[in-house]
């Protein structure tokens, strides 16, 4: 088997369960040496159990391989700086972060809390930035001080960012940010060897299994390994030249997602009460947003 990470040195945020637990156990295939971030919450980021992420490192030893525990709460400032020190201190390196932590606290907007939208908004948007700066940082410093780096930041977006779901203000919210800031990060970024790329995937973890009821050759496509085995391939080095790209991935296919795109233009007017027309105009020459209800990949 080809390996594609072999002596690379991997970090997989939420790596104790569903889409985390797959992208750590590939990469192990694949030759990384992982460290398993896990907080062990409940699915709304209630807890904490070690429990998941030990498993998952000594699944990853039964397989021969190398792997590390690290509980750290990803929107933790010291946390996310702790566990970049921490694979580097295990493992001599850094050259992958795959962010993918996340909890769920769905509720139309109206009646969503305050603490519902900050805790969504901290574990997914900070959850992201807090690693990937400190990563960031890592690699700068490698850079400039003249060692190679050809290292990879994958971030996990969703379409319910992309494609805006009812119910989801503060996850669509952040997974929206996520896939922005992943843009940003790889224009900053390229300069000191690492790529940053996203995906919005679609599997049956513990998150959404309760959706509705799915036929054996779905639930077969909704299986993580689809979208982990994306995730390893970002992170190696024959994917050098891919950066700043959002993937959507499933078991029915990956897709790249275009971005926002500049619609139809009228001249600006200083005259509110002029613009009724001319409004009507661009909207009528637009394309219509890209909705959730309206991806056929649903129908599959
Ligand atoms: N499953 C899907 O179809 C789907 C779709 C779109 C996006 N996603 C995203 O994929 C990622 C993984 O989701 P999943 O479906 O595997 O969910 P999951 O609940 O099975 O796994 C998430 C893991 O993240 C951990 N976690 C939560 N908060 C944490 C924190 N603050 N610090 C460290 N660990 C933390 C949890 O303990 C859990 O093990 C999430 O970002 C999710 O939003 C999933």
């Amino acid at each position: 088997m080809t390996k594609l990470c072999e002596g690379r040195v991997a970090i997989v945020t939420g790596a104790g369960r569903g889409l985390g637990r797959a992208h750590a156990l590939m990469l192990a295939r694949h030759g990384a040496k992982v460290v398993v971030n896990d907080m062990g919450s409940s699915a709304a980021g209630i807890g904490e159990d070690q429990t998941p992420a030990e498993e998952v490192v000594q699944a990853i030893r039964d397989l021969g391989g190398e792997a590390v525990v690290d509980t750290a709460d990803v929107s933790s400032w010291a946390g996310a700086q702790a566990m970049v020190a921490r694979a580097v201190e295990s493992f001599g390196g850094l050259d992958i972060l795959v962010n993918n932590a996340g909890i769920l606290r769905d509720r139309m907007m109206i009646n969503m809390t305050e603490e519902e939208w900050d805790s969504v908004i901290r574990v997914h948007l900070k959850g992201t930035f807090a690693p990937t700066h400190h990563a960031g940082n890592y690699w700068r410093a490698q850079h400039k001080a003249g060692k190679p780096v050809d290292a990879r930041v994958i971030n996990t977006s969703s379409h319910s960012g992309l494609f805006c779901n009812i119910g989801q203000a503060n996850y669509a919210a952040a997974k929206a940010g996520i896939a922005s800031f992943s843009i940003v990060a790889a224009r900053e970024l390229e300069r000191y060897g690492v790529t940053v790329n996203a995906i919005a995937p679609r599997a049956t973890t513990r998150m959404t299994e309760g959706l509705r009821e799915w036929t054996p050759e779905q639930l077969e496509r909704r299986d993580p390994e689809w979208i982990a085995a994306l995730v390893t391939w970002l992170a190696s080095s024959e994917a050098r030249g891919v950066s700043g790209k959002v993937f959507e991935a499933w078991g029915y296919g990956y897709a790249v997602a275009e971005s926002w795109q500049h619609g139809a233009i009228t001249p600006a007017s200083k005259d509110p009460a002029t613009l009724g027309k001319s409004i009507a105009e661009i909207i009528r020459f637009s394309r219509k947003n890209a909705g959730i209800d309206r991806d056929t990949w649903l129908d599959v």
